[in-house]
Parts: C-alpha cells; sequence; structure tokens
C-alpha cells in the first residue's frame, strides 16, 4: 500500500493539484519499501499469541483478556517481510492471513510450551508474545463440577512452566529471543528485571496503565528495552505499525550477532 500513496505523488503532480514529490524522495521510499519487503527473508520465526487456558473441569478453565491480536500482527508482519512463521496460538477468535503463516493451536500452557520446543531450535528469531497463565489446576476434574449445597470447592493451584525463560536457557548464541512485559506498575523496572531473568534480548513493555494499548484493542502503546538496558518509547499506535517497530529493532539486533 506504500506504492499508493508513491502514486498518488505522482498523480496529484501530473494534476496539477500539488507539487509533484521530488523523485530522490519517490525513490528513496520505494527502496524502504522494498528493502522492508524481504529484510527477513530466509529467516524462521516463532511466535506465541493469544492467552492459555487452564482447564478446571470440561466446562471451565482459567484465562485472560488476551485476544491474540498483537501476536498475529507480529506473525503478519514477518511473514510479508518474507520470513517463514510458526504461530503457536492459544484460543483465539482470528485466523492467520499469510500462507508463509503455519498456526499450531494450544490450549494449555504445557501444549504451548511442547509445541514451541519443537521449533525453537530451528527459529532465528523467537517472541513470546502470548500472555500465559502462570498457574494452572493441580488436578482438573473430568466430570463438572456440582454446585454443592453447602461448601465452595477449593481448586489447587500448580505452577505452569515459564515457556519464555525455558527457551532462554536453551538459547544459542545467533538466536534472537524477545519477551513481552505486561505490566500495571512499576512497569520499568518489572519489565527488566524479566529481561535479565529469562535470559532475553529484548523485552516489549506495554502497560494496562495506558488506554487504548494490551488487551483486545487494535493499538498498543509499547516500549523497548533493550539487553544493555536502553529504552525507546513508543508512541499509541496500531498494533501492525507497533509490529513493524518491533522487527526493526530485532533487525539490530541480528545484525550485531
Ligand atoms: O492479545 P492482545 O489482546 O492483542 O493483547 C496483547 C498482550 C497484552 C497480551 C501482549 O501485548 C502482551 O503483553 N503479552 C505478554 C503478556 C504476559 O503474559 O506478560 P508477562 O509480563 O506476564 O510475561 C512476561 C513474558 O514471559 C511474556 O513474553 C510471556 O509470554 C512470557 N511467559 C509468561 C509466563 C509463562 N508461564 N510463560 C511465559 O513464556
Amino acid at each position: 500500500n506504500i506504492i499508493e500513496p508513491a502514486s498518488g505523488y505522482l498523480a496529484s503532480g501530473l494534476e496539477g493539484k500539488g507539487r509533484m514529490e521530488e523523485p530522490e524522495n519517490i525513490l528513496a521510499y520505494l527502496e524502504r519499501y522494498f528493502d522492508r519487503t524481504s529484510d527477513l527473508s530466509g529467516k524462521s520465526v516463532l511466535i506465541t499469541a493469544g492467552p492459555t487456558y487452564e482447564k478446571i473441569d470440561p466446562v471451565r478453565f482459567i484465562g485472560n483478556y488476551s485476544s491474540g491480536k498483537m501476536g498475529y500482527a507480529l506473525a503478519e508482519e514477518c511473514a510479508s517481510r518474507g520470513a517463514n512463521v510458526t504461530l503457536v496460538s492459544g484460543p483465539v477468535a482470528l485466523s492467520a492471513k499469510s500462507s508463509n503463516i503455519n498456526v499450531v493451536s494450544v490450549e494449555s500452557a504445557r501444549e504451548m510450551l511442547d509445541e514451541c520446543q519443537k521449533v525453537f531450535p530451528t527459529s532465528d528469531i523467537s517472541i513470546m508474545c502470548a500472555a500465559v497463565a502462570d498457574y494452572a489446576p493441580a488436578n482438573p476434574s473430568d466430570h463438572k463440577i456440582k454446585r454443592e449445597k453447602q461448601d465452595v470447592p477449593t481448586i489447587t493451584l500448580v505452577k505452569n512452566p515459564d515457556i519464555a525463560a525455558t527457551l532462554g536457557k536453551e538459547k544459542r548464541p545467533e538466536q534472537v529471543l524477545v519477551g513481552f512485559a505486561l505490566e500495571t506498575d512499576n512497569e520499568a523496572v518489572n519489565a527488566s528485571e524479566k529481561l535479565t531473568r529469562k535470559n532475553l534480548d529484548m523485552i516489549v513493555l506495554n502497560s494496562l496503565r495506558d488506554k487504548g494499548a494490551c488487551f483486545g484493542t487494535d493499538t498498543n502503546k509499547v516500549s523497548i528495552i533493550r539487553s544493555d538496558k536502553s529504552r525507546t518509547d513508543f508512541a499509541l499506535k496500531d498494533k501492525s505499525e507497533v509490529a513493524g517497530d518491533i522487527i526493526d529493532e530485532i533487525l539490530k539486533i541480528l545484525g550485531k550477532v
């Protein structure tokens, strides 16, 4: 769709409605466009998206509000820039458009970890965008838990595996591993701590305190924190544009390894 503004410039010049854009600017614009469409060519990218559902019984689960929009936007952005993408997705109401995206549907954090571990060794870039439940019921019931007359049932929880941290331990020096941090307070400190603890190369911080950011919205407002703890704050943008900013940052890291 960058072609459109470019031909728009030409058309407006030809029609005499405005000054035609300088030819060298049009050329630079087109060069940037075509560079971007192939700058991930030959790269394998693993992305996690959406929530996980942790089963309580056949009709109930522990979950969260993730819609998958941010993760799917990242997958489309990577595919449009030439990558082969494996998108390990929790339950969402979205579908991938590009034929370069292989969607692997999972439900629980355990299943998500298993599928990630299958493709992580051959992935150049891995982006952990899923909102993974940190806990799961210890003993999910195989029949519907009945409403008791007196007692409120107690659900004992166990810790789920940390997918990002597990992959962080397995990471080779030439692989890039990117996490997200979803925070409500003390944002930068918490995100930096996750970056270090999970052995990530970069973390994308988004805060539930920002309007139009995080769960369910078409927009997001992020800060990128790198392993040297340098930080860039971005404006509120469409999730597809946020995905573009994130990939541009990852390419800078890839250029260094
Ligand atoms: O799906 P949307 O509606 O578009 O919303 C997008 C989003 C808000 C879900 C997304 O932008 C986001 O912030 N994703 C990460 C949510 C999260 O779980 O953050 P966290 O701070 O709890 O986790 C830190 C990192 O560890 C994340 O990369 C997460 O994927 C990962 N993690 C967390 C727990 C766990 N058990 N395993 C993990 O891999």
